[in-house]
């Protein structure tokens, strides 16, 4: 299935959705879109599982290490097959060769998004980008979207010249983006305006943090500027996640109508 959508190509803008206060029946399509659901799971059952119970909020599911490890690029054909755009958050870092050739593989797979550590070095990064794009065009899909891991959102700091310096690595590497934490937003859209802002370690105010040093609620993350929130533990392991889920929508729609 191809990954259409829009949001797999570099330099996309995101336009300010239009939101409506009744979302009991999900988010709109302008809001799921933005949201990524993290299937931070060993099982490919209970992933789908979560996915489907999810999808009215969430138009993007992300595979991580976890779930990856477990269940291989299968999971990836199953999700797609399921309506969502794939978000493949192996956070690379290889040799150039190696990173070029597994992202060509996961391009021609129809994911739109990879992530990529920036510290790996601009050679690393081009190499992803170029590999994504190869295996795409060999599919006949458009080229996916290569993420820059700056600064994980479980360090408590962030010097702000190594951040400096990792978007820019992205920037001119030709990422179509960047994930950091909601908290280098400012910093991350000074340095490369262009780059598609997607933050983690998201919870609702209160909430227990986990592993997460530098975590925002959605409303901040968006009000500082954050184009695509990445959502895990705060709605997977609430009492109930589809509520959780509706909470952070209606969040998110009095943050943009804030603005
Ligand atoms: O459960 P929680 O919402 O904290 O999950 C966050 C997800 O985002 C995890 O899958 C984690 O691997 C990922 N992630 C992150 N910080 C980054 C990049 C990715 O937490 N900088």
């Amino acid at each position: 299935m191809a990954n259409d959508g829009g949001t797999s190509k570099p330099g996309y803008v995101f336009s300010a959705p239009v939101l409506s206060r009744e979302v009991g029946g999900g988010a709109p399509e302008a809001v799921r879109r933005r949201l990524v659901l993290a299937l931070d799971v060993d099982d490919s059952v209970l992933a789908m599982r979560w996915a489907a119970r999810l999808r009215p909020w969430f138009g993007v599911a992300k595979v991580g290490l976890e779930l990856f490890s477990a269940a291989g690029p299968a999971v990836i054909g199953s999700l797609l097959e399921g309506g969502f755009q794939v978000f493949v958050d192996l956070k690379m870092a290889d040799i150039p060769n190696t990173t070029r050739k597994a992202a060509r593989v996961l391009g021609a797979l129809g994911v739109s998004f990879l992530t990529v550590h920036a510290s790996a070095g601009p050679a690393t990064l081009e190499a992803a980008v170029q590999g994504l794009a190869e295996g795409a065009d060999r599919a006949g899909l458009a080229p996916p979207m290569a993420l820059a891991v700056t600064i994980l959102t479980s360090e408590a700091e962030a010097p702000i010249d190594l951040l400096s310096a990792l978007v820019t690595s992205a920037r001119d590497a030709g990422c179509g983006g960047a994930v950091c934490a909601a908290a280098d937003l400012d910093q991350v859209k000074r340095v490369a305006p262009s780059l598609v802002t997607v933050v983690p370690g998201i919870r609702r105010a209160g909430a227990d943090k986990h592993d997460q040093g530098r975590s925002a609620t959605p409303g901040q993350a968006v009000r500082l500027g954050a184009d695509m929130l990445v959502v895990g533990r705060a709605v997977t392991q609430a009492d109930d996640p589809e509520k959780a889920a509706l909470a952070i929508v209606r969040e998110l729609s009095d943050a943009w109508t804030g603005r």
